[in-house]
């Protein structure tokens, strides 16, 4: 199963296959996102903000972002 991602303020559209981590998707498509740890889930630099549904934070999500930034859709990419 694929998802596409609308990445802004390009607006260019990423295919990304389901499972994959959106970090993953956007390097494998030459976009950077700040990053110290490699997508691991440790840094918190890799921060976005998901304007559709979006799922529950990951635990590293959790630790990494402010209570305010989960309820507004920002994620771990
Ligand atoms: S790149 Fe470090 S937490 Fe995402």
């Amino acid at each position: 199963m694929k998802v596409w991602l609308h990445v802004f303020p390009k607006d260019i559209w990423v295919p990304a296959q389901y499972g994959e981590t959106i970090w993953a998707a956007l390097r494998r498509a030459n976009i950077e996102l700040d990053s110290d740890c490699g997508g691991a889930g440790n840094c918190g630099k890799c921060k976005i903000k998901v304007l559709s549904v979006v799922d529950p934070p990951t635990k590293a999500g959790q630790k990494l972002l402010d209570k305010d930034a989960l309820q507004e859709g920002f994620r771990l990419a």
